[in-house]
């Protein structure tokens, strides 16, 4: 495959299998299976799904922490692989809880100026005047250097974890829940400034989260993840109408509390087809035993036999109720659904 150097993140076939318990009883997960994603400068990607869909894990190897069990991750067109010193500030995490970015022994200003200490960048001087723009370019005062992280709101202690990871100029950063965390209002000034920041200073960014409303909201781009897998790619814009695949289909529906379309409860991934089967409301037979690949369904990437189904795609049928919705009427509207388990090989 070509690499394309017009995207700061590139990730290539990737799948990751990570290996847990103990020694005698040795169990494997695929988190990501043959995952291929691109994040241009400028550009904001968003993940979804949900709980154990693999979102942090594609965010990990996005960052190189972790290396894939298959496949490439690229910076700039190079393997992520090497060159870890040139590439230390490029890339860097804002995470659900700042306190996890946030040593909570350490003043705030010196928090936000330690990346900058790391890679000794500037004198001591220039570093104090780089945090005081960079607290005010994220909304804080001036004297909030001198606050400890737990003399903080969560939403301004979130902003100085966002100017602790923007003090390096990073061309890639990744918003891991970022607002997961927080009241809806707060949420609503941290997603305006993520996007006014990125417009400003113009960085690559993998927006994860497991809710749509927000993602779509930040992103150009959705990614939506389901066990590992990516099942629709597409333009933000394109995710206001209904998307055409269901589990697509049940986030929106979630983030509208809207109860006519579910999935049913999660059970352990089958063994072969669609991953989604054993829960997907509109499955048929072949969904069973075909797994289906990204192809192209009304100008978009999407992994459902049944995309391009008129009685199920389009807005006619997204009005319908699939049959066994009807019979599943009086669950709640939340979209909680328990996470599934993997005992499947990587396709
Ligand atoms: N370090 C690890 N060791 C073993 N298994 C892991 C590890 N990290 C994640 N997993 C497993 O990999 C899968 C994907 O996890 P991941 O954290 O990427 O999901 P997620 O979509 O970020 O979930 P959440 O929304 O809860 O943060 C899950 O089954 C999880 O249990
Ligand atoms: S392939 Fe079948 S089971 Fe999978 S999402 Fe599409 S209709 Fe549902
Ligand atoms: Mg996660």
């Amino acid at each position: 495959m070509t690499t394309s150097v017009t995207s700061v993140i590139e990730l290539d076939d990737v799948s990751l299998r990570y290996v847990r318990g103990p020694m005698w009883q040795r169990e494997s997960v695929w988190a990501v299976r043959r995952v291929s994603l691109q994040v241009g400068p400028g550009q904001t990607l968003g993940l979804v799904g949900e709980s154990g869909s693999g979102k942090t894990s594609i965010g990990r190897l996005s960052l190189g922490i972790i290396s894939p069990t298959a496949g490439r991750v690229r910076l700039l067109g190079r393997d992520l692989s090497g060159g870890a010193r040139e590439r230390r500030g490029q890339l860097q995490v804002v995470r659900q809880h700042p306190a996890w970015s946030l040593n909570p022994r350490l003043r705030c200003g010196s928090s936000v100026a330690e990346p900058l200490a790391i890679l000794r960048i500037g004198r001591s001087t220039d570093r104090r005047k780089a945090v005081t723009e960079m607290l005010g370019l994220v909304g804080l005062d001036p004297e909030v250097v001198q606050r400890f992280p737990h003399e903080l709101s969560g939403g301004q202690r979130q902003r100085v974890a966002i100017a602790r990871a923007l003090i390096t100029s990073p061309r890639f950063v990744v918003f891991d829940e970022v607002v997961s965390a927080l009241d809806v209002s707060v949420q609503a000034q941290i997603l305006n400034l993520i996007k006014r920041l990125q417009q400003e200073r113009g960085f690559a960014a993998l927006f994860i989260s497991h809710e749509l409303a927000a993602v779509r909201y930040v992103s150009h781009e959705v990614a939506v993840m389901y066990a590992g897998e990516i099942v629709e790619l597409a333009q933000s814009r394109d995710l206001y109408g209904p998307a055409r695949h269901p589990y697509t289909r049940a986030l929106q529906a979630a983030s509208i509390g809207d109860p006519t379309f579910q999935l049913r409860d999660a059970t352990d991934l089958p063994a072969a087809g669609c991953l989604l089967t054993p829960r997907c409301p509109i499955a048929v037979a072949a969904c069973s035993e075909l797994h289906p690949e990204l192809r192209n369904v009304a100008g978009h990437p999407v992994a459902c036999h049944r995309a391009d189904d008129p009685k199920w795609s389009g807005s006619a049928a997204a009005a319908a109720t699939p049959p066994s919705v009807a019979r599943d009427g009086d669950r709640p509207a939340a979209f909680a659904l328990a996470p599934t388990r993997s005992a499947r090989g990587c396709p």
